[in-house]
């Protein structure tokens, strides 16, 4: 008995020690907190863990009080809570850590389910357990957070809807099955009117769905009338609960959806407008490594909307001085031959300082920010730098590299890559396809080899995924121009 208990203590020890190491080193870290307007990551700063803790307490007590307070029930409700977040986080852990260490993502996450949980409870006691607004947060949660959550989040929620209603199958169908044909529509959603095809898509999915246990005997006529109602009104909700929640919380936690690219491409927004009068040159350019960079996302299935928007915004900051920048200037008027080589990389440097602040100015979308601030890396100024050397002027090679930071999503990485091999193409005189290969390959091996992809997921399979992507939109724009001389 005295060893066991020796034992029992030295593993709650080593387990209370591993907790500490855990929480000490995380403090040392510090969880990603994102410059942005969001009520959480400028005021309040929530810890990951106690937002989980919160939740994972809320959820208890409500499905305790739901169920009934006896021994037996709390129990079973431990077990069911606790099963349900290793369930989560096994599937979270590995494949959404940039979501599980951003602060306000997990906020998000954690009331997305505690008001779900309040709805169940709702719609159980006073309406019915059919319009449970599953599809509706499950879709929530693939729209603000990712696909991946948005699809447990069905799983789960429709097993929670089914152990709130006696373990009913036919519920646990109807919140599952419409839950997946709302996830799986998200791609589909680009303007808020799309949201009024979906709940109809959840609709019609809860009316199958009814009928299939109605033909089983599952219910009586008055039953079978009364469900297929409340199955019908869960559609027409999920949009309602949709339209209310999805602006609210894109402003309040910052998060970018598809309708609002959607709204950011628009051409006639004032900051375009603006590239396109003041800076017609940068305009043209970011239109074409928008082409680019939106094939290259596509190839390697990631958000070729947010790569193309991104582009659009990439290079804001030559606004303040188009004029220094190459692709603004006319033929033999170059502002720089008046600079020295320290005062135009000055110049170079703050115009993704400037882009920065103007996408702050104009509330443009955290990731569109990231991406201006990362689309030059800490890559090197070599034509400054080199006329630097020229001039006689002793200098460090590092004083002429961009402030950085470097890419640290796909998307930042892949407008890298396309910003410099579509300015390259630029200058190639008879650009034939030998040549824009030739000169794609030097940028990407350039930008690799200098070490500008060592934050970000990219893989080697992904990068000469990307290349040949850019390659070949590239040989199709240069080729569709000489034909269009030609004729
Ligand atoms: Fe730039
Ligand atoms: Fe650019």
């Amino acid at each position: 008995m005295n060893k066991f208990l020796v034992k029992l203590r030295f593993w709650v020890r080593g387990i209370l020690l591993g907790i500490a190491r855990k929480l000490k080193e995380e403090r040392l870290q510090g969880p990603i907190i994102r410059e942005s307007k969001s009520l959480f990551s400028k005021e309040i700063k929530i810890p990951v863990p106690v937002s989980l803790i919160f939740t994972v307490i809320i959820t208890y007590w409500m499905f305790v009080i739901g169920l009934g307070v006896n021994y037996k029930t709390m129990l079973a409700t431990a077990i069911f809570t606790g099963a349900s977040l290793v369930f989560f986080i096994t599937q979270t852990q590995s494949k959404e850590k940039a979501i599980l260490k951003d602060n306000d993502a997990v906020v998000l996450m954690c009331l997305l389910f505690i008001i779900a949980m309040l709805m169940f409870q709702i719609s159980k006691e006073y309406i019915s357990a059919f319009v449970s607004p599953v599809p509706a947060f499950a879709l929530m949660a693939a729209m603000l957070l990712s696909l991946r959550i948005g699809i447990l989040y069905t799983v789960i929620l429709s097993l929670f809807t089914a152990f709130l209603n006696d373990m009913r199958l036919d519920i646990f169908l109807v919140m599952f099955c419409g839950g997946v044909v709302a996830v799986t529509n998200v791609q589909n959603i680009l303007r808020r009117a799309d949201f009024i095809n979906t709940g109809i898509k959840i609709a019609v999915t809860n009316v199958a769905i009814i009928l299939m246990f109605y033909f089983f005997n599952s219910y009586d006529i008055s039953q079978f009338k009364y469900n297929l109602f409340y199955g019908l009104l869960n559609g027409a909700f999920a949009v309602i609960i949709i339209l209310v929640f999805i602006p609210l919380f894109e402003k309040v936690f910052s998060r970018t959806t598809n309708i609002k690219l959607i709204e950011l491409s628009d051409f006639n927004n004032p900051l375009l407008k603006r590239l396109m009068l003041e800076a017609p040159g940068t305009y043209h350019h970011s239109i074409m490594a928008a082409d680019i960079a939106e094939q290259a996302a596509n190839i390697i299935k990631d958000n070729s909307l947010l790569a193309r928007v991104g582009a659009y915004y990439h290079d804001i900051g030559k606004l303040n001085n188009p004029r220094y920048f190459i692709e603004n200037q006319v033929s033999g008027c170059n502002p720089h031959d008046e600079l020295t080589p320290a005062m135009s990389k000055l110049i170079l440097v703050s115009h993704v300082k400037d882009g920065i602040a103007l996408a702050k100015e104009c509330n443009l979308d955290n990731e569109i920010i990231s991406i201006i601030e990362q689309h030059h890396g800490t890559t090197t100024m070599h034509a400054f730098y080199h006329k630097a050397l020229q001039a006689g002027y002793d200098i460090d090679m590092e004083n002429f590299r961009y402030p950085g930071t470097k890419p640290t999503t796909k998307i930042a990485a892949i407008i890298m890559l396309a910003d410099s091999s579509e300015a390259a193409c630029r200058s190639i005189e008879e650009p034939t396809a030998v040549r824009i290969k030739d000169t794609v390959e030097k940028v990407i091996n350039n930008k690799f080899i200098d070490g500008q992809f060592s934050d970000c997921p990219l893989t080697l399979k992904d990068l000469e995924a990307i290349r040949d992507s850019i390659i070949s939109t590239l040989v199709g724009i240069y080729h569709a121009r000489i034909e269009y001389k030609e004729t």
